[in-house]
């Protein structure tokens, strides 16, 4: 796990050196202990405002280089906006922004943690803090001849100044088991192929057993037994044996349902014998952002010791093709027992989808399942790169993930099911095929995906081709491997289900 930052917590106490960050509203005012902290340099500040035509509107900074009367070697001045608007994702920005306000070269750093009515609320400079640690994250352990003045000096220091310096450091515990679950799934985005095959991913999960989560790998002698030969078949044209891997966190109650949820962890995808164009398909690599996204979810809950019993299950395989890899036209048997003609070995993230959502409610009854899969180029043309594509067969449970994804700004949009794209997955051989045609493409790979799910059982799909990896860059993200959803699903559990 990175540790980006050393992050504490203390009074407020102007710093003596390197940078201090300090925030103020959209009429310029600061809070008690940052105006004192300040004052020397009150009136510069004042004039650089001015002259930058620095309003203090939400997300805008004013850089101040050693600033006269402080010994610090620069101020930072963040605005908020309106302090009465500000959300709980709006303090997570915030401290994205604080931490890429500062030079590269700097070493140590305090932030304010106060609005012009005081201290922020411990909550809030919680958030605050996390949103500095998902910003500090880098993805570099392959770059061997970066500058030195390229790269944070190692153990870089950040103290966010409180109020309160116990209740903070209580709120961002939680806050910081989630941010290293992001950062766990978004290292996992980022490797490369080469190095995270299936066997490598699920030997990667296995660290989550020393935060007390179980976690059972299934070879391929136990998938065959199982019958899970739609998974094992996008698999077998690789020289890297598929896996399952199946995590378990009990923190609720002995009889209580568990919640679950299910990831899409194609390695690598080729496309297989219905092989991709060469343009952009280094991308496949991030095609196991859904899986990534359960394993830092099961790390979240873990680590900040959720109240909740959640199952994570995660289908590994590689598509290639080669001599034995599967083709257009066969026929495989799933795990529920339905048949699927193959029409085009690319459409195999739902292939992988049937058979371990089908596993996960026979063996586990859960509360609901959400499955997460980098599924379709569709959902990208619809939805572009900012909402996740959501389907759902519960408007409770799609509503409560809209809910979250407003809280945390991993917003997911709904999107129809209905027979008449159902229809569209019927075959002339089997009992289903696995493409429904290029019009509406991620509709029907998610009505493909429910032909696996019980009517009983509340499930929601979300397509997260758009936003898994190379998705919009912002205050907390400047990663290729985005981590996506791991907080947008933290949060929904916290909400909904640890009562
Ligand atoms: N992994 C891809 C979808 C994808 C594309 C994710 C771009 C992220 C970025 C998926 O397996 C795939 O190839 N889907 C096909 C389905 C088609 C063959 C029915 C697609 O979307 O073109
Ligand atoms: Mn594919
Ligand atoms: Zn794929």
């Amino acid at each position: 796990m990175p540790d980006a930052l050393k992050l504490g917590f203390g009074p407020f106490a102007a710093p003596t050196r390197g940078v201090l960050v300090v925030f103020c509203d959209d009429s310029l005012k600061f809070g008690p202990a940052t105006r004192k902290a300040i004052a020397p340099a009150a009136g510069l500040a004042a004039r650089a405002a001015k002259a930058e035509a620095f309003t203090g509107k939400n997300g805008s900074a004013l850089e101040l280089v050693v600033p006269e009367g402080l010994k610090v070697a620069r101020l930072v001045v963040i605005g908020v906006g309106k302090t009465a608007e500000l959300k709980p994702k709006d303090f997570v920005s915030l401290g994205g922004l604080a931490l890429g306000k500062l030079p590269k070269s700097a070493a140590e750093a305090c932030a304010f943690a106060e609005l012009p009515g005081g201290a922020m609320r411990a909550d809030d400079a919680a958030d605050l803090a996390q949103g500095l640690q998902l910003r500090a994250y880098a993805f570099d352990r392959y770059k061997t001849k970066r500058k030195d003045d390229d790269k944070p000096p190692a153990n870089r220091k950040m103290t966010v100044a409180v109020g309160d310096v116990a209740a903070a450091r209580s709120a961002y515990a939680a806050r910081a088991a989630v941010a290293g679950g992001v950062l766990l799934a978004r290292d996992l985005v980022n490797e490369p192929a080469n190095v995270l095959c299936p066997e490598e991913f699920a030997r990667r999960v296995g660290a989550l057993k020393k935060l007390g989560v179980a976690v059972e790998v299934l070879d391929v002698a136990k998938l065959k037994r199982l019958g899970m030969n739609a998974l094992l078949g996008v698999g077998q044209g690789s020289a890297h044996e598929s896996r399952v891997v199946v995590m378990r966190w009990n923190g609720g109650k002995k009889a209580d349902a568990p919640v679950a949820f299910i990831g899409k962890g194609v390695c690598f995808d080729t496309g297989g014998i219905s092989i991709k164009g060469a343009a952009g398909m280094e991308d496949m690599k991030g095609d196991m952002a859904g899986a990534a996204c359960v394993t830092g979810l099961m790390h979240a809950l873990a680590a900040r010791k959720a109240k909740v019993n959640a199952v994570g299950v995660i289908g590994l395989v590689e598509n290639m093709p080669d001599g034995k890899a599967q083709r257009p036209g066969d026929i495989v048997k799933s795990m529920s027992g339905q048949t699927v003609e193959i029409i085009n070995t690319d459409a195999e993230g739902r292939l992988v989808l049937g058979d371990v959502i089908w596993y996960a409610h026979q063996r586990f009854k859960p509360k609901f399942m959400v499955d997460l899969a980098t599924l379709t180029g569709a959902i990208i043309v619809a939805l572009g790169h900012e909402y996740a594509g959501m389907f759902a067969n519960n408007d409770q449970l799609a509503e409560r993930l809209s809910k979250a994804g407003e809280l945390t700004g991993e917003v997911v949009w709904r999107m129809p099911l209905a027979k008449e794209y159902d229809k569209l997955i019927d075959s002339k051989f089997a009992d289903m095929k696995n493409t429904g045609g290029r019009m509406g493409g991620a509709i029907t790979a998610a009505q493909f995906i429910k032909r696996f799910v019980s009517d009983k059982t509340p499930w929601a799909h979300l397509d997260i081709a758009g936003t898994g990896f190379d998705s919009r860059q912002n205050d907390i993200n400047k990663s290729w491997g985005s981590g996506w959803g791991v907080r947008l699903l933290d949060r929904l559990v916290k909400d909904y289900y640890e009562k």
